[in-house]
């Protein structure tokens, strides 16, 4: 494991131009300085505070706290509902009639939920997961698209205290299967589809698929999205039912389940090291603390505010700042249901202008994506309602964040570059606006109450100006409380590399100023457009194909996506190397795994490059990626492996 110095990263670290907050935000901002102070002082008693004046109880904690290293239990005693707290008591005090969501479909139909309608949608979905069986306790998975329907049988689980495990769209039946299977779910809630660059996205057909090789799923809530459109739906007697026919008839009226602080949330399954997807696990109330409160300090959150975090709810993103945190507060988001260029490439500026959009969520991907089609698509809109500016999910580089800056913060709104991960549920690292003075490029600080460290491969702090590996040093309330079913696997995977300390898996660096500069990950962990996928998940999607005899996978630097899916094949000798095989192969994996981990390029070859003890060295393989001159290679079982890689034919590229 080393940090690998990438010549984008070292553009980052020379960054040197500085933001200070503006006065009149500054005045007016929800986060204060005395914070850092305060949480630093006493971080148990802040976030003990925090949780009884920002969340509702059933009945009140005990004790803040118990950390059984590395087992944490926050606010222990206490019971309250999650969706109690996102929904009902908002409704209860008056406001019963605020925009919870402004929907938008893909193909221009909209919706708007308040609060009110949102209780009732709630309770009624509650009410029909009630009729299927559904108890606290049982798992429901969901498959869905972005509309409504989503955060809304979300709620409807957090309501009976039934955790949810929702699975991105994105993803592939196999990929469904695994999840339900790990996760035995009772229920599946899915669509017929939903909208993707003006076509439908068979979600049934994949989810019927999935449901021949798992076995715990009783029964399937269809909701129909695209079959007006004239998409044929098979429903299976007697297991799947209509969400219309099913919901609509049931009663408004629900009573939210009080559960233990430490009741199981939901379970979000995520890419490690190993071919099989950990089940991160989320717990109640120290989770929606956590959630709520980062993203009214960072996010600056005021009652009038419309909130647009333009990620998918299927990952930890969309769990915990389009649903769990802002709906926690009160606030007014914006759900979009498709691309980004459909029709064109300002649908989003077009959407900022038509809802007067105030603060913008996304990630460094979409943001390059969007330079490169040029500003004048921006241009074209009235962007100056936006006072305020997120990024998250990969290091974005200072090209990038200027170009978000003036482009559409209209040079004004702050930027809050937030570094955190699906086991971490919230924030971590993080400017607050209005306090801190941004670094294009950094993430600056750790959140108040949080306690990060920059340490070399043994585990000593290092020192202002030097980079080695990130580590968490305390408890956090909204912190995983371990990997579904796999206790041993959590602490190996987590807390085994240095003593007492959560090990992210990120390499980063501490300027002189103490500003957190994130570097990408350090494992065999790829992020592509975002997405965490682990090289071996993709090298067992290839050896499963019946013409590969052995795969290695690697990230190669991207433009547009970050890091982009370089896969060197070496076929069985049956197997007649083609472009058609080459493009079959692609297509395999992301029938595999789902559309998201098709490799961009595919080399078929020889050999791999081993060490002696046959090892793969990846490093080398990441060299001839790039194209750049090989490192030490005396490692090298048989020296003549990379030229004739390098040699390979029968390589394509998307
Ligand atoms: C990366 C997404 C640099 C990091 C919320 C982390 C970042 C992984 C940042 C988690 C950031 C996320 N700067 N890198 N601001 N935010 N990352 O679980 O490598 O999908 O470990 O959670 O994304 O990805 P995940």
């Amino acid at each position: 494991m080393a940090v690998e110095q990438r010549p984008e990263i070292e553009a980052l670290l020379a960054e040197e131009r500085r933001f200070p907050p503006d006065p009149t935000f500054a005045a007016q901002a929800n986060a204060r300085a005395d914070l850092y102070e305060e949480a630093e002082r006493d971080f148990e008693g802040f976030w003990a505070r925090l949780a009884r004046e920002r969340l509702d109880w059933s009945k009140p904690f005990e004790t803040t706290l118990e950390w059984d290293l590395p087992f944490a239990k926050w606010f222990v005693g206490g019971q309250l509902n999650v969706a109690y707290n996102c929904v009902d008591r908002h409704v209860e005090r008056g406001l019963g009639d605020k925009v919870a969501y402004h929907w938008i479909g893909e193909p221009g139909d909209t919706r708007t939920l308040t609060y009110a309608d949102l209780k009732r949608e709630v309770s009624k979905a509650a009410n029909a997961l009630l009729e299927l069986g559904v108890r606290t306790g049982d798992r429901v998975a969901i498959y869905m698209p972005m509309i409504p329907e989503l955060p809304i049988a979300m709620l409807a689980c957090a309501r009976l205290g039934a955790p949810h495990t929702v699975v991105f769209g994105g993803f592939s039946s196999e990929a469904l299967a695994g999840r339900i299977d790990d996760a035995q779910a009772k229920v599946l809630i899915t669509a017929d589809g939903g909208w993707r660059r003006g076509k439908p996205v068979n979600l049934k057909g994949a989810a019927d698929v999935a449901l021949q090789s798992s076995s715990s799923i009783e029964n399937v809530l269809v909701v129909r999205r695209v079959a007006e459109a004239g998409e044929p739906v098979e429903m299976r007697p007697g297991r799947d039912v209509w969400w219309h026919e099913i919901v609509d008839r049931q009663s408004e009226e629900c009573p939210p389940v009080p559960v233990d602080s430490e009741h199981l949330l939901y379970l979000l399954y995520t890419s490690g090291t190993t071919a099989k997807p950990k089940g991160i696990v989320h717990t109640s109330a120290g989770y929606l603390l956590g959630t709520s409160y980062t993203h009214w300090a960072i996010f600056d959150v005021k009652p009038d505010d419309v909130y647009w975090c333009a990620a998918d709810i299927g990952w930890v993103t969309g769990h915990s700042y389009i649903v769990y945190g802002p709906l926690a507060n009160a606030t007014t988001g914006i759900l979009y249901e498709g691309a980004p260029d459909t029709p064109a490439w300002d649908r989003w500026w077009q959407i900022v202008e038509d809802y007067k959009v105030t603060i913008l969520y996304t990630a460094p991907t979409a943001i390059r994506a969007f330079m490169k089609q040029g500003s004048d698509f921006p241009a074209r809109h009235d962007l100056s309602s936006i006072r305020m500016l997120g990024s998250v999910g990969e290091p974005i580089n200072p090209e990038a964040w200027l170009w978000y800056h003036e482009h559409i913060g209209g040079g004004r709104a702050p930027i809050a570059d937030t570094w955190w991960q699906t086991e971490t549920g919230m924030i971590l690292i993080t400017p607050l606006p209005g306090i801190t003075t941004t670094k294009p490029g950094s993430a600056t600080f750790p959140f108040p109450g949080v306690d990060a460290d920059v340490v070399d491969g043994e585990g000593r702090s290092v020192p202002p100006g030097g980079g080695g590996y990130l580590v968490l040093k305390r408890p956090w309330p909204a912190m995983l409380r371990g990997i579904y079913g796999d206790p041993e696997r959590y602490r190996q995977t987590y807390w085994s590399r240095f003593e007492g300390v959560y090990f992210a898996g990120d390499g980063a660096k501490r300027d002189q100023e103490g500003y957190f500069w994130l570097l990408g990950r350090v494992d065999d962990v790829m992020n592509v457009a975002g997405h965490r996928i682990s090289t071996i998940e993709v090298e067992s999607a290839l050896v499963d194909h019946p013409a590969v005899a052995e795969a290695a996978v690697v990230g190669k630097n991207d433009p547009v996506t970050g890091q982009a899916i370089f896969a060197f094949v070496i076929l069985r000798t049956h197997a007649e190397p083609s472009d058609a095989l080459i493009r079959e192969l692609r297509e395999h994996v992301a029938k595999v795994i789902g559309p998201i981990a098709r490799p961009k390029y595919l080399l078929l070859t020889p050999d791999l490059p081993k060490t002696r003890s046959g090892k793969i060295m990846r490093r080398l393989l990441r060299d001839v990626a790039e194209g750049r001159p090989l490192g030490d290679t005396t490692t090298l079982a048989d020296a003549g492996v990379v030229e004739l890689i390098r040699s390979s034919t029968g390589r394509e590229e998307e």
